[in-house]
């Protein structure tokens, strides 16, 4: 494989897509899941990720735990939309075998630290939840913005309103201190934002065909994600199918032309007077300096979905 990866995950069904995808795709050696709060408690997004990596014959994969709430609050609740969207245990209420692993006793934080140190250029951090946990690395150990190789989020929004307010994107909403120090700090950036990932819409179609393999981890994924196709017909996000949100993350880390992007250095609005705290946009003092981040504002929809498509066909 070309790149190491870390996947930081609120797993949440989009994440349980993403992380399939990075466990399929030839060019990710899959190094380890850091487990965010954010769709579910960390415990549960933990548990999420170590039972999918099982079912996915992944269970040499190790889960970290990372941060249980946001750097600003200790509150542990999760969003009532996010149980609605992803069920109350965060895959579609659907009974996905129980691991026998166990989380690793080593921190989420301090495995990043690790990590971008021993693999640098060759290292992508690919957070799908909240920007909680590189932020607390960030104030453990500066010196990874410049080490980490590449780091693609899904999160923010630059040309339409957010899923939470008119400002505010889920995963930004949950910690906008935490994704401004990101946005702030961290170098050769990439935010895959709503504009972008809500274009790129799953069908009952394609988990039919997951279903139709005729195996237990076709029949639970397509299980997992018509709950997610049914959450947006009923709560009107889209009559047509559900958004590849944090796949498509994945993809374009790999393969960046999937999508065109903008150039930009950003800022999270942290300011809670403005009426839009928690808003990813350009930021003024640094328009004139060299970028070090980029906005995606196009995909090739079409060929991203169809080869997501031959992928998880492939993996499961
Ligand atoms: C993001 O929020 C979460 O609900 C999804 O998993 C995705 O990462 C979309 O706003
Ligand atoms: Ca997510």
């Amino acid at each position: 494989p070309r790149y190491k990866m870390i996947l930081d995950l609120d797993t949440g069904i989009d994440d349980a897509l993403a992380l399939a995808y990075a466990v399929g795709h030839q060019d990710i050696d899959l190094i380890g899941i850091i487990a965010s709060y954010g769709n579910n408690l960390t415990d549960v997004t933990a548990q999420n990720s170590l039972d999918l990596l099982d079912l996915l014959g992944a269970s040499d994969v190790p889960v970290f735990y990372g941060a249980r709430h946001s750097t600003t609050t200790d509150d542990f609740s999760v969003m009532p939309v996010s149980k609605t969207i992803h069920g109350k245990n965060g895959v579609g209420d659907v009974a996905v075998p129980k691991s026998s692993r166990q989380v690793d006793a080593q921190s989420g934080i301090d495995f990043l630290i690790e990590a971008a140190h021993q693999y640098q250029d060759e290292l992508i951090y690919l957070p799908t939840g909240p920007l909680t946990n590189l932020a607390l690395a960030l104030e453990k150990d500066p010196a990874i913005a410049h080490l980490i190789g590449q780091t693609t989020l899904m999160g923010g929004a630059l040309t339409v309103p957010g899923n939470v307010t008119p400002f505010t994107e889920a995963n930004i909403n949950q910690d906008p201190e935490a994704a401004n120090t990101v946005f702030q700090q961290q170098e050769k950036l990439t935010m895959v934002g709503l504009d972008v990932t809500l274009r790129t819409l799953l069908t009952k179609k394609e988990t039919a065909e997951w279903r139709a393999l005729g195996n237990q981890k076709g029949q639970l994924y397509a299980d997992i994600m018509d709950y997610y196709i049914d959450a947006y017909y009923n709560l009107d996000i889209d009559k047509r199918g559900a958004a590849l949100h944090d796949p498509l993350a994945v993809a374009v880390a790999v393969q960046p032309d999937y999508i065109d992007t903008l150039p930009l250095n950003m800022k999270v609005t942290t300011d809670k007077v403005t009426g839009d705290y928690g808003r990813t946009i350009g930021d003024t003092e640094k328009l004139l300096d060299e970028t070090t981040s980029k906005a995606a504002i196009l995909v090739d929809q079409d060929r991203f979905v169809h080869d997501f498509q031959r992928m998880m066909l492939a993996v499961l």
